[in-house]
């Protein structure tokens, strides 16, 4: 029997430990496991599931579970990696959603398809790349996003959006928002596009691989060399999940006015800023918590990364719970400080 036609797996209270970056304990109700369009299909046309709300699970790398799950849980691995076309400038690469994103970026770049490289490293699944426009190092996957299929969790139609009807945003997208026609929850996305240039040029506008062009010397690195780099540098930085349970960047870089930001410079003139062409002011909220005092500090088994201070961590055993006081302890104290509100980067549930 092909795997498409294979019927598709369904766990009954599964646990969900191993499928969440922080390793945080939940237990699913039911959780299906997807390889293809046709499973997400059977699933809306199931008796049961069909009508029950949905949960949508990729590589579990954006997520805090606090509680068990009573929605369906649907966790994407629908496989596939291949070259779709080429244009007269472009090649046009696809991922199915549930392969692992930087295992498809090292992929690109052995086919000779640069573009990719400043993402590389980033955990979780292909899928969930376009979920928060995934970004590092000066690249958002925005930046080099074609199209991708999704397939709708009500009528079981397949469609495909291109980067407008994403609505990407920093770390932000269609897919992240329920009101205004928003797709959280409703839509599975099964397969993404990128469009990688073939007039290729490295991205290094980035302060820390400024400084990697400063310790070797090399100013005109190839792809291959700026993909080693941001794994020193991540790896220097961001603690290895399958090491220490964490989901990356805890908090987004929060934005400020211009005002707002000179009144907060006045008081602390080493913030760490960056200016927006629209003339607000991004800070760095690594920064602010640092400031705060939190750096390698534990509230109950939940922490702060000692090299990160943006990086919340399971130091052993935690649960969801004390993820959540954590933060909003964190949130507290830089609000008391500096006056600014730090929104969660992850999916919190
Ligand atoms: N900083 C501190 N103390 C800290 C952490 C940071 O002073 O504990 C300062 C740094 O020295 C630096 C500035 O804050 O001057 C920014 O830090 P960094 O370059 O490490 O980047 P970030 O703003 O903390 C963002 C993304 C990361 C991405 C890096 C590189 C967000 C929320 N995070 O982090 O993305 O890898 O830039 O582009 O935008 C993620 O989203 O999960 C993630 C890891």
């Amino acid at each position: 029997m092909s795997s498409t036609l294979a019927p598709m797996q369904i766990e009954q209270r599964a646990s969900l430990r191993e499928f969440n970056s922080f390793g945080l304990p939940a237990i699913a109700q039911t959780l299906v496991h997807v390889t293809s369009d046709a499973d997400v299909r059977r699933v809306v046309d199931h008796p049961e599931y069909g009508r029950t709300l949905k949960f949508i699970l990729g590589g579990g790398s954006n997520v805090v579970l606090t509680r068990d799950v009573a929605a369906v849980v649907l966790k994407i691995e629908i496989p596939g990696r291949r070259v779709v076309r080429e244009t007269a400038d472009a090649w046009i690469v696809e991922a199915g959603a549930g392969e692992n994103w930087h295992g498809f970026v090292a992929w690109t770049l052995a086919q000779g398809m640069p573009g990719l490289e400043n993402l590389a490293l980033i955990p979780g699944s292909v899928g969930a790349a376009p979920v928060q426009n995934i970004g590092a190092y000066g690249v958002e996957q925005k930046d080099r996003f074609d199209s991708l299929d999704a397939v709708d969790l009500v009528t079981g139609r397949s469609v495909t959006l291109d980067a407008a009807a994403c609505r990407f945003g920093y770390r932000d997208s269609v897919f992240k928002h329920t009101d205004f026609g928003g797709l959280a929850g409703k839509s599975v996305i099964t397969r993404v596009r990128y469009a990688l240039p073939k007039a290729w040029q490295p991205m290094l506008g980035y302060l820390d691989l400024e400084r990697k062009i400063a310790e070797t010397g090399n100013a005109h690195p190839d792809a291959k060399t700026v993909f080693d780099w941001v794994c020193a540098i991540r790896r220097a930085k961001l603690p290895d999940p399958a090491v220490i349970g964490n989901a990356g960047s805890f908090f987004k870089n929060p934005v400020v006015s211009e005002e707002q930001c000179r009144d907060i410079i006045g008081r602390d003139p080493e913030i760490v800023h960056y200016p927006l062409p629209d003339g607000r002011v991004k800070l760095a909220a690594g920064w602010l918590i640092d400031a705060c005092g939190w750096k390698g500090k534990s509230v109950g088994r939940a922490g702060v990364y000692e090299r990160q201070a943006l990086v919340l961590v399971n130091r052993g055993g935690a649960s969801g719970a004390e993820v959540v006081t954590l933060a909003r302890a964190i949130q507290e104290s830089v609000y008391g400080r500096f006056g600014i509100r730090l929104e969660p980067e992850p999916v919190i549930v």
